[in-house]
């Protein structure tokens, strides 16, 4: 098949998206397609090969006058504009398949607090949250134990977020979050463990062995993220047999729940109690996770037995059997 794999993008991550953007590409040709790399650039204009892409609503990608025939899109694109629904939207206008969630699963994903809402209307376990600016919110922010960690809604790698421990500083956190989002999260700390799932398919998805974050700094801020030797990944996590399968049992219903489609990574704080037991917290759904040979999302599916190539592949065929199906709808 003829891929177009979309990496850069306009958000903060340009630069990771990059890189697994050209770890896409070189796994798609492992596994025998043609590939087609197209750069987003921060300003939003699609290049390939040095020249500008032109989009055709309802017939496809046009370079220099000739359309492409593209088969599939494969968008690896993190943050604002790539995740979250936008480019998503952009190439449903197209007509064409791509790879991954579509625009409602992506939006919902990206802004932690719709999500928050539906996993509470769902059950599902979480730390809790007020969101700030609502009426009443300081006064409900009281219920909450310091420190806390307010957040942007919607953004990732960290970016905007502080951990507060001393109730002066709650209000320049959320000023400083509030920069990067006018909808800004304040949630209670949870000193479980940081453990990571990932699932592939559309319906009735498989779910990864999980992993588990390790790292040396306070938390897994930007630094930790991106430094080379800041942060080691345990794959797999070293855990029960019964908390490991929760946790996959978990990260399958919630990427349902979601809506979520071909490739998802979610994110848990595990609490383990002295008796032996767990709560599994789910923290964030990351629906174009790092993709990098390196990269959690890779590693942990290297560790249950899925090659990087067989999972590129597999991403493909996902959105062959994704676009057939919606095709059959009418509107
Ligand atoms: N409620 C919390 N309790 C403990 N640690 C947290 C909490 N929220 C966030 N963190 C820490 O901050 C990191 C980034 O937060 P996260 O919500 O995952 O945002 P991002 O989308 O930027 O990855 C987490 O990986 C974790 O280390
Ligand atoms: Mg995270």
């Amino acid at each position: 098949m003829r891929i177009a794999v979309l990496s850069g993008g306009r958000s903060s991550e340009h630069e990771i998206s990059l890189l697994s953007g050209e770890a896409v590409a070189s796994g798609l040709e492992a596994a025998g397609h043609d590939v087609v790399r197209v750069l987003i650039e921060k300003s939003g204009a699609w290049i390939t090969d040095g020249h500008p892409v032109s989009l055709r609503p309802g017939e496809g990608m046009e370079v220099a006058g000739d359309l492409l025939s593209i088969d599939v899109v494969f968008p690896v694109l993190h943050g604002p504009f790539g995740e979250d629904g936008v480019t998503q939207g952009t190439i449903d206008s197209i007509g064409l398949p791509y790879a991954g969630s579509d625009v409602l699963a992506s939006a919902v994903c990206m802004d932690k607090l719709t999500l928050k809402r539906l996993c509470g209307f769902h059950g599902i376990p979480q730390v809790d949250f007020v969101q700030a600016f609502t009426p009443g919110w300081e006064e409900a922010a009281k219920r909450l134990d310091f420190p806390l960690w307010v957040k942007p809604s919607r953004l990732g790698s960290s970016v905007g977020i502080s951990k507060v421990t001393d109730p002066a500083d709650l209000t320049a956190a959320v000023e400083e979050a509030a920069k990067f989002d006018p909808r800004v999260i304040i949630e209670a700390n949870s000193t479980g463990r940081e453990i990571e799932c990932s699932v592939l398919g559309n319906q009735n998805p498989d779910a990864s062995l999980p992993g588990e974050i390790l790292t040396d700094d306070e938390w897994y801020d930007y630094e930790a993220k991106y430094t080379e030797g800041r942060t080691r990944i345990a794959a797999p996590a070293d855990l029960d047999d019964e908390v490991s399968g929760a946790v996959r049992d978990l990260a399958g219903q919630v990427f349902t729940m979601a809506g979520c489609a071909g490739l998802a990574r979610c994110d848990f704080f595990v609490e383990e109690s002295d008796d032996g037991g767990a709560t599994i917290l789910l923290n964030e759904i990351n629906t174009i996770p790092g993709f990098t040979r390196t990269s959690v999302y890779a590693k942990l599916w290297e560790a249950t037995g899925l090659a990087y190539p067989e999972l590129c592949d597999r991403l493909v065929r996902l959105a062959l059997e994704r676009h057939q199906s919606e095709s059959e709808h009418s509107f």
